[in-house]
């Protein structure tokens, strides 16, 4: 029997002028999103922003129903729109922005275990690493350098 540690990197930025342009700018975008989600049963909005390869920034936001379950995350809209709109694109980085209207998020809101297995579809299609930033509404942001950081061990077609 062996014992492995799996691990990851994860960079912790105490404020975004610490990040580079192309990150802040993707973070912002990724608040501008989260402004169209429509959360009014969670009450809690999230926002993605999605680069490409070829410059462009794809948006995507929470947009919760009345039937809870048929509600759909912010990355995954953004995600499915960057597959519908530019299918052959590859996606370089996600920036996630979430807030709750009952108190204020100090950390990160992690993608939920849906999207990082929506995500990790695209990453093994593409064949690159997906980096993720994350940020709440007050106190660090988080970035990894793949999605797959995220779901060690995760399920993909290679076991089909
Ligand atoms: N949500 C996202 O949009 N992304 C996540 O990764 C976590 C959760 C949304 C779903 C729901 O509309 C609200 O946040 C509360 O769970």
């Amino acid at each position: 029997m062996e014992k492995k540690q799996i691990g990851f990197e994860l960079s912790i930025f105490h404020s975004l002028d610490e990040m580079s342009m192309e990150d802040i700018t993707l973070v912002n975008e990724a608040e501008k999103a989260r402004q169209s989600s429509h959360s009014p049963y969670s009450k809690f909005s999230v926002g993605a922003a999605l680069l490409l390869e070829n410059g462009k920034i794809v948006l995507g936001s929470n947009q919760e129903n009345a039937s809870f379950p048929a509600g759909i995350c912010a990355e995954g809209v953004a995600v499915s729109s960057a597959g519908t709109n530019y299918p052959n694109v590859v996606i370089k980085a996600i920036a996630i922005t979430a807030a709750s209207q009952s108190h204020q998020l100090t950390s990160p809101a992690a993608p939920c275990g849906i999207c990082r297995q929506t995500i990790v579809e695209y990453e093994k299609k593409q064949g690159s690493p997906i980096s993720i930033i994350m940020k709440g509404q007050a106190g660090p942001i988080y970035k990894c350098g793949s999605i797959s950081d995220l779901l060690p061990l995760g399920f993909d077609d290679s076991f089909l």
